[in-house]
């Protein structure tokens, strides 16, 4: 019989030093494949978990009891000119379900700035992502360009935002709004998804040129809104 060396991740079974042991290869590659679907679905559940309880914990902020779809991911980041990305933005991040999507379409001397009010959203994304690109800021959208400077920037190329404008206190939605305009380089982009189209309302007295699409593969679907930083929009 073919034996072959196994070994896998977590204590060992009471009784044995280390996981360590002789078994037919057979076995051993079938105890290879169950490590890696039980890892795959327990990093699943695992984000899953954080990000419900980041909703348990604040409803109104969070607005969703799911991450964003993959389908979702991908119609939103498709109309971006990444070779011109310099500087990407993204509100709300929650439990990345953007960030590494965004990290494996952004130039390599591109820089990623994520920014949450959740401060168990931003533990949980400085603990998964390993990037030096990567920078995770606790904080409020409302000062993005206080943020951006911080990090040696002028402006940013795109904004990508999760945030539930319907559900935010007063006043924060509009000064997200005009500040997210400010902030966004002529030709740039802000980048925006959610359920209802309250979130075009507030980009609309700022960007003239807002491109719509919609997501049925999502839970709940959402609305989609590209809206372009033009030497025409409305003064600020
Ligand atoms: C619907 S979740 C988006 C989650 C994630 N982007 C996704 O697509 O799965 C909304 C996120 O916005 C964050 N948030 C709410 N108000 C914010 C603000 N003023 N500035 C930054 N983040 C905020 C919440 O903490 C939450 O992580």
């Amino acid at each position: 019989m073919r034996r072959s060396v196994v070994i896998e991740a977590g204590p060992p079974p009471i009784g044995r030093s280390s996981w360590v042991s002789l078994l037919p290869i057979d076995q051993s590659v079938a105890a290879i494949r169950r490590t890696t679907v039980g890892q795959r679905l327990s990093r699943l559940f695992g984000q899953w978990g954080v990000f419900f309880r980041g909703f348990v914990e604040q409803p109104r902020m969070v607005g969703s009891i799911i991450p964003s779809s993959r389908f979702t991911v991908a119609k939103m980041l498709a109309p971006v000119d990444w070779n011109a990305c310099e500087l990407f933005v993204e509100y709300g991040p929650g439990v990345g379900t953007f960030c590494q999507p965004v990290l494996d379409r952004l130039r390599r001397d591109g820089t990623l700035i994520v920014i949450d009010t959740n401060p168990l959203y931003i533990d949980y994304l400085k603990h998964t992502i390993g990037d030096s690109r990567f920078h995770a800021v606790l904080g409020s959208a409302e000062d993005v360009e206080t943020i951006v400077k911080a990090h040696g920037f002028e402006q940013a190329d795109y904004v990508l935002s999760g945030l539930p404008f319907s559900t935010l206190p007063a006043g924060v939605g509009p000064a997200i709004a005009a500040a997210t305009h400010r902030v966004i380089r002529p030709g740039g982009a802000f980048l925006v998804y959610q359920f209802s189209s309250a979130a075009r309302d507030f980009m609309a007295k700022h960007f003239r040129h807002i491109d719509s699409g919609f997501e049925l593969l999502n839970i709940l679907p959402c609305q989609l809104f590209w809206g372009w930083k033009r030497a025409d929009d409305p003064a600020a």
